[in-house]
């Protein structure tokens, strides 16, 4: 690290704590037939810009760029003056190239034999029609529209129409309330929106359109609402309300794609940070489209003529965007899209899913590995899921036994695990393994993928030697990057580019390993200082993780007296563990001999659940309220607001035991 103050010894940024030392090498097959090799990096290394315009190559242009990048940090501009249409790219040339009659989508609704195929050829037809109704409805190219919707196939062919007439989508999670989804609204100046009467969840209809209703009552810059009929419950129609099967239903089914300018607008996508109003992300053309399809053939060794592809993101988030939508279709993939729940009707779900399509790609999340740890090995084991080949994690730190209960069993240990590590505003995934390159270790995010330049550094902005920790950095553009923050450049300069001078700073943590590589660490706002010592939530839970009754752990930092802040640790056992008299001290005691005495913490409490966004991130702000008895703050964020009072009611038994 960084500061050295006379008489004190160097001090580092972010502690490093754990060690591992298990390593996955790749398997030898999916290694000797890898859609990229070892090669790419130092191709990349040599020249970056060249590695891009080859992975734009990818892609079906209408004019070639003349300058691969224009970059006035913190503004770039990728492939300047190249033309082409999104839209075009994701499905058009699939079916003009011979392959309209592959599957686009297996798409799977909640209510079981509830399911729908579309090929290529389809997706061209409804995507044209889409086109040509949001035209009739006056949508030109540059508008916004909003989008609110459950995970149905309406939900990417609205993405692509928007795409292919130029207009700027903004998606809004189906989930979020209807004063979130107004200030979106209001703040993208969006001129109409795509919902549906509602979708199913959790084994009942629930509806989208009356929140609808109440956000955009008072929305007077919005002329439409088109609603998708998926339930068929009751809704209010209103004046302004359209229904899709009356609009798209009888619009022809061909339309022109022309072609967008590289940096023209692609979508708005709101993210809402710790603090203030959500920042609208704005992705743009050229360069986004060249990235996602990129990773997604690197990352996860798509085959599109024989893979069959799942990531279960919802596509109201980043990831449903880059690797649902656009990456996947980009790259002609056959995928599978979930509408529901994991555990409606049963627990083994996804993989009655994994293996009725024969799934060979899955990308999921840390949350739902652990939640799937919590209800016990053996509802997987019932499935015959042979037909895995690389599993990919994105959205938080996996915990190293997540990653190795991941590996075993839904993997069978056959399986790389690419562990991703990116953000809505990346756009794409930034650092990850190679499945068929990298010898991955569980936890690791490992090295910057070819044509990024990622460091970490200290307080300073030096680079940190190996075994060091601090702070992620990107010190080079990257195509998918975001442009800036929808109408307020000032706060994507304050926001990205004004902690390290010349560098991107995404608000992580990392570590760099003894062998140069990276460990995600968390969001920084979240380190602890105790005695001194920077220590990250996420290596503590990690520790906690690794104890076998635990199935997770979320770890706060307390104001502490003695030593500034105190390690406060929630714990949920894993199915079958008792919570005994003495489980705390024999948690404590095993986080003191993983980490160190250091890492110990103070409190253990175990509890049913944990507050989590509805994203599957725990808000550990909330967990900080608890710990230093503070009244809560805004619950209506999380996914179930009665898990507060849970957690409360196991407060005063919570003693440090020594
Ligand atoms: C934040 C971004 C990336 C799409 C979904 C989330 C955390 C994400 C990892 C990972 C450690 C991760 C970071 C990041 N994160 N992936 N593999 N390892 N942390 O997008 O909502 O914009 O969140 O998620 O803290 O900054 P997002």
């Amino acid at each position: 690290m960084a500061t050295e103050t006379p008489g004190q010894e160097t001090q580092e940024t972010l502690s490093n704590l754990l060690s591992e030392t298990r390593r996955f090498e790749p398997p030898a097959d999916l290694a000797s037939a890898a859609n990229v090799t070892a090669d790419a990096y130092e191709e990349a290394a040599q020249d970056r810009l060249a590695f891009w315009e080859r992975a734009a190559e990818r892609l079906t242009w209408a004019e070639r760029w003349n300058t691969t990048l224009e970059w006035k940090p913190p503004f770039s501009k990728w492939f300047v003056d190249g033309k082409l249409n999104v839209a075009y790219n994701c499905v058009d040339r699939h079916v003009e190239a011979g392959r309209g009659d592959k599957v686009a989508y297996h798409w799977e609704g909640e209510p079981e034999g509830d399911t729908r195929t579309i090929t290529y050829a389809d997706l061209q037809k409804e995507v044209a029609k889409a086109a040509n109704a949001l035209e009739e409805l006056g949508v030109r190219k540059g508008d916004r529209v909003a989008v609110y919707m459950p995970m149905i196939p309406e939900l990417p062919i609205a993405l692509l129409a928007c795409a292919r007439i130029g207009a700027i989508h903004s998606v809004v999670f189906g989930g979020f309330s209807a004063s979130a989804l107004k200030s979106r609204i209001d703040d993208a100046d969006a001129k109409i929106v795509i919902t549906a009467d509602g979708g199913y969840r959790r084994g009942a209809p629930s509806a989208l359109k009356p929140t609808v209703d109440e956000a955009v009552a008072d929305c007077p810059g919005v002329e439409h609402v088109l609603v998708v009929r998926r339930t068929g419950q009751d809704v209010p129609v209103n004046e302004r309300d359209v229904w899709w099967h009356d609009l798209v239903e009888r619009q022809p089914s061909e339309h022109e794609p022309v072609p967008h300018d590289a940096e023209d607008p692609l979508y708005i996508l709101y993210t809402s940070g710790t603090t203030g109003k959500p920042k609208g992300i704005l992705h743009t053309t050229g360069g986004y489209l060249t990235q996602v399809a990129w990773t997604h053939h690197a990352v996860f060794d798509l085959k599109p003529e024989t893979d069959i592809y799942w990531c279960t993101a919802d596509i109201g988030w980043v990831t449903g965007h880059s690797y649902i939508v656009y990456g996947p279709l980009a790259n002609g993939a056959t995928s599978v899209i979930y509408e529901g729940t994991p555990d409606t009707p049963h627990r083994g779900r996804f993989w009655e899913i994994v293996q009725k399509y024969q799934v060979t790609i899955l990308y999921t999340a840390p949350t739902a590995i652990r939640t799937f740890m919590k209800w016990g090995d053996d509802i997987p084991a019932k499935y015959d899921m042979s037909s895995l080949r690389v599993l990919g994690s994105v959205g938080e730190p996996i915990n190293p036994e997540a990653y190795v209960w991941y590996r075993e069993h839904i993997g069978a240990n056959r399986c790389p695990v690419v562990d991703t590590w990116w953000q809505t505003e990346t756009g794409g995934i930034m650092i990850s393994p190679l499945p068929g390159v990298t010898a991955a270790k569980p936890g690791a995010a490992m090295r910057p993928l070819p044509g990024v330049v990622a460091d970490v550094v200290d307080d300073q902005g030096e680079s940190v030697p190996n075994g060091g920790g601090g702070f992620l950095v990107v010190r080079e553009p990257w195509p998918a990057m975001l442009r800036t923050i929808w109408g307020d450049d000032q706060r994507y300069i304050d926001t990205y580019w004004s902690r390290f001078e010349g560098m991107y700073f995404p608000g992580d943590g990392a570590k760099r390993d003894e062998d140069g590589d990276l460990w995600l660490l968390g969001r920084v706002d979240d380190v602890m200082l105790v005695s001194g010592h920077n220590i990250s939530t996420t290596e503590v839970e990690s520790a906690l993780v690794s104890h076998p009754k635990v199935a997770e752990a979320a770890v706060v930092g307390a104001t502490d007296p003695v030593t500034g802040q105190a390690i406060v640790s929630f714990v949920i056992l894993r199915g079958g563990a008792e919570e005994s008299e003495d489980i705390a001290s024999e948690l404590r005691a095993h986080v003191a001999k993983t980490l160190g005495p250091i890492a110990k913490p103070r409190q253990i409490l175990v509890v049913p659940e944990l507050p989590k966004t509805r994203s599957g991130k725990i808000m550990r702000r909330l967990l900080r309220d608890v710990a230093e008895n503070r009244s809560l703050g805004d619950v209506t964020t999380l996914t179930d607001s009665s898990v507060m009072n849970l957690i409360a009611e196991k407060l005063p038994s919570a003693k440090s035991d020594d």
